[in-house]
């Protein structure tokens, strides 16, 4: 018997005698476009195959579609609200309290942390040092070439450059000759390669973040092939419903700030993006899908047949012309729905649909009862938020693994919490009503997603206090998932739901800890 069927089996008797390494995959502005998740266009071969062995979770939602917000709340298990972090600049240490990472919960559990890439949004939210040095073991590392990710370096039709969306390249003409992935693959590789030597025998946590789907769609050009234009499906919602308070639309200012977009003169803040060029866009966007594939697949190669747990998830989704519109910054599915993969070795031999609403913040209680480094990390208490470990999500064990059902918080009603600001109650640029700052903050929208429903409302928010106002509304959104899956039809005005809109309010306001047991 081989080491690793010896710690499956103790795994089974309930005794950890040989923790297993985590490997945690975050990629940036994933929606779910995989093979797995049953999206047609996708050429996901090396993740389609990881989920033929791994729980695959249908309706992960994080909880604010922002990088910072959504990065600083999985990684403490603490909702915006409890971080007060809804833009990208404040540090949770320093503003609101001392809590626990889920790569520091590991470190001090005798695990060896290590960051590629990006984990923690970089910059304020995380002290300008990936929270160094409470959660990571190694210096956090990043690729030096992300530093182009804003540069001239697309090629235009014209021969020239310019910053654009649609940026496929030739690596090799590239400044530094490599791509920002590519040097994070490296830098993982090699850490796998001398896993032993760096770690001194200890399992490691290692976070490994790619930088694609994010804009600019900068990826080899070569991935072009196996996305052939014709193949692209265009949206059959591509278009702003009437029905939509003006204050949910996201302007999606990113993406018209680039020069292909530019030049296409698409009025502020309703305008529509021509259909030829969200073809190449939605294109361009799955085939950098396939590059990462490609080097997720090394990583997956390195590691095959060890002891690890492997999870693959995003920061939040990316509207590509759904609703007319782009980017994330918004409340719908589209926006904030993730896909979550989890590989449990000698537990996941085939893959398993999780269909259970989940949120982003269940992911740090899961991995600590997966790996049962510790105790099962509590629920947070209402009156003492400022406890260092707690969570405000909850453990996914139950669902994968049957003789823990009993012992798991069972929600009355599964359901996932989300939520966006606004400076105001029509989209503007200045101040951005995408990523608005904290002081411009006026309005923010929560949101409920339950197996059947979305139920947004816009109210007035206080920013000193980070509380709402439900008694001052600025839109309110209902969607019927079971009849319109692309939340194209705003239900909030039909008489006949008044008692279901009525029931998802009251589960808004009381919020998530009403779900829990
Ligand atoms: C915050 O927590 C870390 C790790 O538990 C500890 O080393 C540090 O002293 C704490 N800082 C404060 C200000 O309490
Ligand atoms: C954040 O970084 C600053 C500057 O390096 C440092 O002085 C401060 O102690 C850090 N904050 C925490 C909570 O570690
Ligand atoms: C590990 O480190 C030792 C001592 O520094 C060195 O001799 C050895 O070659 C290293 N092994 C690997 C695989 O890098
Ligand atoms: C956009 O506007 C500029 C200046 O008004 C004009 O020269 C250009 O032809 C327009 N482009 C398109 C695609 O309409």
């Amino acid at each position: 018997m081989n080491l690793f069927f010896l710690c499956i089996f103790f795994y089974f008797v309930g005794i950890i005698f040989c923790k297993p390494n985590v490997l945690l995959i975050v990629i940036d502005d994933l929606r779910p476009n995989l093979g797995a998740y049953g999206y047609k266009s996708a050429v996901t071969p090396n993740l389609d195959s990881l989920a033929s062995k791994s729980f695959v979770f249908s309706k992960t939602f994080c909880q604010q579609a922002l990088c910072a917000p959504s990065r600083n709340s999985l990684l403490t298990s603490r909702r915006p609200d409890t971080l007060h972090l809804y833009d990208f600049y404040n540090y949770w240490r320093e503003s609101v309290g001392n809590f626990t990472t889920l790569p520091q919960h590991f470190k001090q559990n005798g695990y060896y942390t290590q960051s590629i890439g990006k984990i923690f949004h970089p910059g304020i939210s995380s002290n300008f040092s990936d929270d160094m040095p409470y959660s990571w073991s190694g210096a956090p590392f990043h690729p030096k070439t992300q530093e182009y990710m804003n540069s001239k370096v697309c090629f235009n039709n014209d021969g020239t450059l310019g910053k654009n969306v649609l940026c496929p390249v030739r690596v090799m003409d590239q400044p530094g000759g490599t791509l920002p992935d590519i040097e994070s693959l490296n830098y993982a590789l090699n850490f796998l390669e001398n896993e032993k030597n760096i770690t001194g025998g200890l399992p490691y946590f290692l976070a490994v973040g790619f930088h694609k789907p994010h804009l600019p769609l900068k990826f080899p050009e070569e991935y072009l092939e196996q996305h052939p234009i014709w193949k692209v499906v265009l949206p059959s919602n591509r278009w702003r419903s009437y029905s939509l308070p003006n204050v949910a639309w996201n302007p999606w200012t990113d993406i018209r700030d680039r020069e292909d977009v530019m030049k296409l003169n698409v009025s502020f803040p309703f305008g529509q993006i021509p259909d030829y060029f969200l073809k190449k866009i939605i294109q361009h966007y799955d085939a950098a899908v396939t590059y990462i594939d490609d080097l997720i697949g090394r990583i997956l190669k390195k590691i095959e047949g060890t002891n690890t747990i492997i999870v693959i998830t995003s920061d939040h989704g990316w509207s590509a012309g759904e609703h007319g519109e782009f980017s994330k910054y918004s409340n719908f599915d589209i926006s904030t729905r993730v896909p979550l993969i989890i590989h449990v070795p000698g537990l996941s031999t085939h893959g398993i649909v999780v269909e259970q609403i989940t949120e982003l913040v269940d992911l740090f209680p899961t991995l600590v009862d997966l790996t049962n480094i510790s105790p099962p990390i509590p629920i947070c208490n209402r009156k003492n938020t400022n406890i260092g470990l707690c969570t405000e999500g909850r453990s996914l064990v139950y669902m994968m693994v049957k003789s823990k059902q009993k012992k798991m918080p069972i929600r009355n009603m599964p359901s996932a919490f989300s939520q966006y600001p606004r400076p105001g109650d029509y989209p503007t640029k200045f101040p951005n009503s995408d990523k608005p700052r904290m002081k411009n903050i006026k309005i923010m929208g929560y949101s409920i997603r339950t197996e059947r429903h979305r139920y947004t409302e816009w109210v007035e928010f206080n920013r000193t206090s980070c509380k709402p106002n439900w008694l001052k509304k600025f839109g309110t959104e209902l969607y019927d998932h079971s009849i319109d899956p692309g939340e194209n039809m705003n239900l909030i005005d039909r008489k006949e739901l008044v008692n279901v809109a009525k029931d998802l309010r009251k589960q808004l306001i009381l919020g998530w800890r009403y779900m829990q047991n």
